[in-house]
């Protein structure tokens, strides 16, 4: 009983943080972020967990490794609570073994189950300092981060590509839109649980791209921001809240590194309460690169707990299957307007018009300058080169440096200055989309992100040649869903 009322009381006085009543807007959701609490609200949220604890198995990792023996915990069992798991989803699941564990923190650590399953610990200079720098404080950080250049090298496979063209080929990624539910088609079947608010939507999608650029950074892979995730870096450094997923590009050689993490769980412990789990998942045929609308996505990054992800596209030089792209019109238009922009603003398309056009196509074919992803978006290596750290919903990654021009592209030129979209109005002062009837979340840290965004936007806009930018990396500002769910119960 006693403790029935220390929790009321500190619900109360948590409501009051969670939800400002003096904001007139009904779909507003002003939050603190759990990083901005008062320490002693920290600790009181720690103590009202009951059961599942999210962040637990991290500990579990690292308790493991102090004793030294045992097994991995690495069944599915161990990573993902299977409880309200679809049927299918579990069967899918067991279909997939977890080959290695990667802990994020200030480095990185595997645990690897390669080769015949022995447990095996790379790269831990000791336990002791490992466990300390996991649990030691995390500050936001002004961090110096260098554009990169790339060039058509980057954009080759050197290995070869293990599945290729080995049939029957089936559409390898299973979502929800397989169990005939179209609006569960952005959560893997795996690990999808329960449909989420958007509100939950967007703070979990917040903390997988984070943590992607997190383990990025460590194992030096080149991928930068795409198709409506840079359409949201571009308006406010946010995820656009009409967005289910969110899409990164790699280069070839970045996504051989990548290959090598296929079946790895990555566990990212930046701050204390931002744990995430991550299986990185390739696509068996990503060797095959012509257009294949069920396989065109590459690899991804699934958030483990609720099944959402990043869609990870590559780019490639080769072998373009002309047949292809003119079986689309769109796409045959997309590709004619690298050569020339206003491509669709003639009137009249004369020969020689096209032709010119062939003849520049032809020529950074040849000049392997021309890459594309199995979607058959295509760029040439100058557009994307360098890559221009930016932050984005408060994490510190790249942008091609073209942005607007291939925005442009590929969202037509007006979508940059269309403030209406689907029912969400764009607020020019506070830079936010709004939504009378769909709740948004807001907060200071989050409004400090987007001040400091708009001041930098200008600079990578205009392609400003600078090789290194001072950045800062915030804290998590969106409210981690199972904080929510204590108190909404
Ligand atoms: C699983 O589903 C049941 C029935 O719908 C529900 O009572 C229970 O709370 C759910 N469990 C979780 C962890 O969501
Ligand atoms: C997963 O590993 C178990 C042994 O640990 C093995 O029996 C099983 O065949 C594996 N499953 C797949 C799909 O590789
Ligand atoms: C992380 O946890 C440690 C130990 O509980 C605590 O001392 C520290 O203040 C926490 N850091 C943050 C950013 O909350
Ligand atoms: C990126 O990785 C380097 C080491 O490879 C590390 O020093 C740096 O702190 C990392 N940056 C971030 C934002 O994690
Ligand atoms: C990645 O791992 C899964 C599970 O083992 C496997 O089905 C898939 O073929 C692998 N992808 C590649 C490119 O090897
Ligand atoms: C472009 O290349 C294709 C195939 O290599 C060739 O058939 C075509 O004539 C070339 N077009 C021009 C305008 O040179
Ligand atoms: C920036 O980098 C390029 C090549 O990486 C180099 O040529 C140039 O001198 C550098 N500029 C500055 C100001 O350091």
């Amino acid at each position: 009983m006693k403790s029935l009322i220390f929790v009321s009381i500190l619900a109360l006085a948590v409501g009051f943080w969670w939800r400002n009543p003096g904001i007139d807007e009904h779909s507003e959701v002003i939050t603190t972020p759990y990083s901005q609490l008062p320490h002693g609200f920290k600790l009181e949220i720690d103590q009202l967990q009951i059961g599942y604890d999210p962040r637990r198995y991290g500990i579990e990792v690292l308790e493991y490794l102090k004793r030294g023996s045992g097994p991995v915990p690495f069944m599915w069992e161990d990573v993902v609570d299977r409880e309200n798991k679809t049927d299918l989803g579990l069967y899918y699941m067991d279909q997939f073994n977890v080959t290695q564990i990667v802990l994020l923190k200030e480095q990185l650590y595997h645990h690897s189950t390669i080769p015949d399953f022995i447990p095996h610990v790379d790269t831990i200079p000791s336990i002791s300092s490992t466990i300390k720098e996991f649990f030691s404080d995390e500050v936001p950080k002004l961090i110096k981060f260098t554009s990169k250049s790339l060039t058509s090298k980057d954009f080759e496979f050197t290995k070869q590509q293990p599945h290729s063209f080995t049939d029957p080929r089936y559409r390898y990624f299973k979502e929800g839109s397989l169990l005939k539910l179209p609006n569960l088609a952005h959560y893997d079947l795996r690990f999808y649980h329960s449909k989420l608010t958007p509100l939950d939507r967007l703070a979990i999608l917040h903390r997988i791209v984070r943590s992607w650029f997190r383990f990025t950074n460590f194992t030096e892979m080149d991928t930068w921001l795409a198709h409506g995730s840079l359409l949201g870096w571009f308006f406010n450094g946010l995820i656009m809240p009409w967005d289910d997923d969110l899409d990164v590009q790699m280069s070839a050689r970045a996504f051989e590194k990548l290959l090598q993490y296929n079946g790895t769980i990555v566990v990212d412990y930046n701050e204390n309460v931002t744990l995430g789990k991550y299986l990185i998942d390739v696509n068996p045929w990503y060797g095959v690169r012509e257009k294949e609308s069920d396989n065109k996505i590459d690899a991804r990054f699934i958030d483990v707990e609720s099944g959402l992800y990043i869609d990870i596209t590559v780019l490639s030089v080769g072998e373009v299957d002309r047949d292809k792209i003119e079986e689309e019109s769109a796409k045959l238009t997309e590709m004619f307007k690298v050569f020339n922009p206003g491509f669709d603003q003639i009137l009249t398309e004369t020969e020689k018009y096209i032709q010119e056009i062939e003849i520049g196509f032809n020529k950074s074919l040849e000049n392997k300058d021309l890459i594309f992803c199995k979607d058959y978006h295509f760029y040439k290596i100058e557009e994307l080169t360098p890559l221009i750290p930016v932050i984005f919903e408060g994490g510190v990654g790249f942008v091609p440096s073209q942005i607007q021009n291939l925005l442009q592209r590929e969202y037509k030129r007006k979508s940059l200055y269309l403030f209406e979209y689907k029912g969400f109005q764009f607020d020019k002062i506070r830079r936010i989309w709004k939504h009378n009837s769909i709740e948004y979340e807001y907060n200071e840290a989050m409004s400090n992100f987007i001040n400091l965004h708009e001041s930098t936007r200008q600079a990578p806009i205009k392609r400003q040649t600078y090789n290194s930018s001072q950045l800062i990396q915030f804290n998590q500002f969106r409210m981690e869903p199972w904080i929510r769910q204590l108190y909404n119960s």
